[in-house]
């Protein structure tokens, strides 16, 4: 039986820098479940559908392909074929992922793709209904969470490090917006599963936070 490790949280709570540590510590296989939504999104915005439009994106949804390949442990998203993993990592895609994610035919085939995988290989998985739909009986579920303030200072000093001119209130409202927006829609919404164990990293740092889930998977025999 393979072993998987659920992480879920809002945006920009680091899960997927911890996820791609902790996996790559375990020796699992990193899953990044947003940058599916975000091929997804991908292609909406090619086909200039709007997001609010329900009975086009579904219909829409059913020819975008969405499928993830691996290159020395790194993973690729290819939409319909093609290799879109430097495409999705934008403001606008992350905005037109979480527009359409709420719309149960984006959802379904996106969430199947991720239950084969982690019943045939060893994961870690990240999102935002892993622990809750994806993954109901994972090993060991993590809600990796921070403050709003702490999440937009660590997205501000990315943007600038890379000289991207940015206005942190802009983005702490932009975080909190999409927040509302991942929390609140009838689908599969973001919450904490139940048996997850919740983890805040507002006050620490990468490794502190790694390292709190290598405790965690030590507890649960995951790790010796
Ligand atoms: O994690 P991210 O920022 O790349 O995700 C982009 C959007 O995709 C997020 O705002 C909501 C959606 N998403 C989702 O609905 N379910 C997931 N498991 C992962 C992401």
């Amino acid at each position: 039986m393979s072993k998987n490790i659920a992480i879920d949280g809002p945006a920009g709570a680091g899960k997927s820098t911890i996820a791609k540590q902790l996996a790559k510590d375990l020796g699992y296989i990193y899953v990044d479940t947003g940058a599916m939504y975000r091929a997804m999104g991908l292609y909406f915005t090619s086909k200039q559908i709007d997001p609010q439009d329900g009975d086009k994106i579904s219909e829409a949804a059913k020819d975008a392909v969405v499928s993830l390949s691996y290159v020395d442990g790194m993973q690729h998203v290819l939409l319909n074929g093609k290799d879109v993993t430097g495409e999705i990592r934008t403001e606008e895609a992350g905005k037109m992922a979480s527009a359409t994610s709420g719309y149960p035919a984006v959802r379904e085939h996106l969430t199947n793709l991720q239950k084969e995988l982690a019943a045939r290989e060893n994961v870690v998985m990240d999102g935002r209904d892993i622990g809750t739909c994806v993954l109901p009986n994972a090993d060991l579920k993590v809600y990796l969470t921070a403050s709003s303030e702490v999440r937009g200072k660590r997205r501000y000093k990315e943007l600038v490090e890379k000289g991207v001119e940015a206005d942190l209130d802009v983005i702490i409202e932009d975080i909190e917006k999409r927040d509302a927006a991942d929390m609140n829609r009838e689908v599969s919404p973001l919450r904490q599963a139940e048996d997850a164990l919740l983890l805040d990293s507002s006050e620490l740092t990468i490794d502190q936070v790694v390292e709190t889930m290598k405790d965690m998977c030590k507890r649960k025999g995951l790790l010796s």
